[in-house]
């Protein structure tokens, strides 16, 4: 049975041999010695093999590429150098599967547009280890939070009929021939599509929430989504993973509350729980970070109306490249400014003009505003999307009147307004933008294993 090495260096002693499995970082040799520095994906730094010259291969050892397989049994010993406290004396040494010059990984620092043509290998490096390894422990941590709230965790479809979010970016499922597909009306016939109708994969899972919210009162989901927005900037993705609440008898304040909490759960958890990588984040990509999240740990989000928002942008006396105007949306060059430099930490924006926001968006009562509400944080810009839910049939259905929206294929929606409506809230958090604020990493598609984004959707 293999030992993890971060098991070992956890335990320290005790056990007489192990048997560790990874692979080679480096290799430095002598006559008398060769040290071999392994890794096994489980810790950052691996550990020191110190094979002796008297082992059979010797030489076979000294000779062994970067990213070699090797198998070690060995005895865990306090270790004289520095800078670790153990390293294993090798009683034998297999090598499992060999590597060479040719192997991309070698020595050297390499930069991250690199890295993404070799997205099958570079979870093998330090970066990529630290980023994988935390991407998992938050995914883990998700779970862990909304299961000590008492969040029911549904899973809501990935193929679906409704766009959401009735922005059209919707990709089609469809077994129809692209080339020669049945027509009526001079369009596609998609009556004679697989499913009987269009389809396409969901850009999210929050109106299904919805239904199960009315049902187990606090439900969450957390899965793909995709979009199909063509927006090849550092912060979107064609496919990413969202994680979405919904509460029953919830206003927007409540899930302005539940936001802050999970953000500051999050934080708490990956300094505690994921030290190592964060240490080395706060190092290697950006300095400061581990006190920029501890800041935030503790922090009391700053809750701000979009109209303020838009007047202290107005005052700021910056030239921005888009407009700033009551009406408009905010870009990311507007959210990074008000939680950069108005505020200085996590920002809400609350109650947007409603005809910048998604239907299903509680309307105020001045009629021209929703109950919506954005995180923004320092770097990222939005990292939470929310509202309010239009609880009442009748304001639902005039706003889906004014906006276009046909009534007929969310039938179901409305019946869920029909029979024991009340007020409910939700949010989603884009997971990959989670993992890119608590890393300090800067670009989207290098905090998903692998990325999919115009023009590219390689492995
Ligand atoms: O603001 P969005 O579009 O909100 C919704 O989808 C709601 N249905 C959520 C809800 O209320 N249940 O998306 C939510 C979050 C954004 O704040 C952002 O973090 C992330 O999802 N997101 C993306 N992440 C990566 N790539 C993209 N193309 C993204 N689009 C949205
Ligand atoms: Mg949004």
């Amino acid at each position: 049975m293999r030992t993890r090495i971060k098991e070992v260096i956890e335990q320290g002693t005790g056990a007489a041999l192990c048997s560790f499995s990874g692979w080679v970082r480096s290799v430095r040799s002598s006559k008398e010695v060769c040290f071999i520095v392994l890794n096994d994906g489980s810790t950052l730094d691996g550990i020191q093999v110190v094979a002796a010259s008297s082992l059979p291969d010797f030489g076979n050892f000294c000779r062994m590429g970067t990213g070699t397989a090797l198998t070690v049994t060995g005895a865990l010993v306090a270790s004289p150098a520095s800078g670790q406290k153990w390293e294993i004396a090798a009683h034998s040494i297999e090598i499992i599967g060999a590597s060479d010059d040719s192997y991309p990984l070698q020595k050297k620092r390499h930069t991250f547009e690199y890295l993404r043509t070799i997205a099958h290998l570079r979870p093998r490096t330090n970066t990529f280890g630290a980023v994988f390894r935390l991407r998992s422990r938050l995914a883990q941590a998700v779970h862990r939070f909304f299961s000590e709230q008492n969040f029911l965790y549904v899973h809501t479809p990935i193929i679906t009929a409704s766009d959401c979010e009735g922005a059209g970016e919707l990709f089609r499922v469809s077994t129809l021939d692209a080339a020669d597909p049945p027509v009526l009306d001079g369009q596609p016939d998609f009556s004679q599509d697989f499913f009987g109708r269009k389809t396409g994969l969901t850009v999210s899972g929050q109106l299904e929430g919805e239904l199960f919210a009315q049902a187990f009162g606090d439900i969450y989901t957390f899965g793909p989504t995709f979009r199909a927005e063509n927006s090849n900037t550092a912060r979107h993705a064609s496919e990413f993973w969202m994680i979405e609440p919904e509460m029953a008898f919830a206003n927007l304040a409540d899930d302005a509350d539940l936001a802050e909490k999970f953000i500051r759960y999050l934080c708490r958890f990956a300094l505690e729980e994921c030290a190592e990588d964060m240490a080395f984040f706060d190092t290697h990509i950006e300095n400061g970070l581990i006190e920029r999240i501890r800041g935030v740990a503790d922090a009391d989000f700053v809750r701000m109306e979009y109209a303020d928002a838009i007047e202290r942008l107005q005052r700021s006396g910056v030239t921005f490249t888009y407009p700033v105007e009551w009406g408009l949306d905010l870009q990311t060059e507007h959210e990074r400014y008000i939680t950069e430099q108005i505020v200085g930490g996590p920002t809400f924006i609350i109650n947007y003009p409603k005809d910048i926001k998604a239907f299903y968006m509680r309307q105020n009562d001045d009629g021209r505003t929703v109950a919506a509400m954005d995180l923004l944080v320092p770097k990222v810009g939005e990292i939470i999307g929310g509202s309010q839910r239009e609880e009442r049939l009748d304001r639902l259905e005039l706003r889906m009147a004014e906006m276009g929206i046909a009534r007929e294929p969310l039938w179901w929606y409305l019946d869920s307004r029909r029979w024991g409506s009340c007020p409910h809230a939700g949010f989603g958090l884009g997971f990959e933008r989670l993992v890119m604020y608590l890393s300090g990493i800067e670009n989207i598609r290098d905090v998903i294993p692998f990325p999919r984004t115009p023009r590219h959707c390689e492995f």
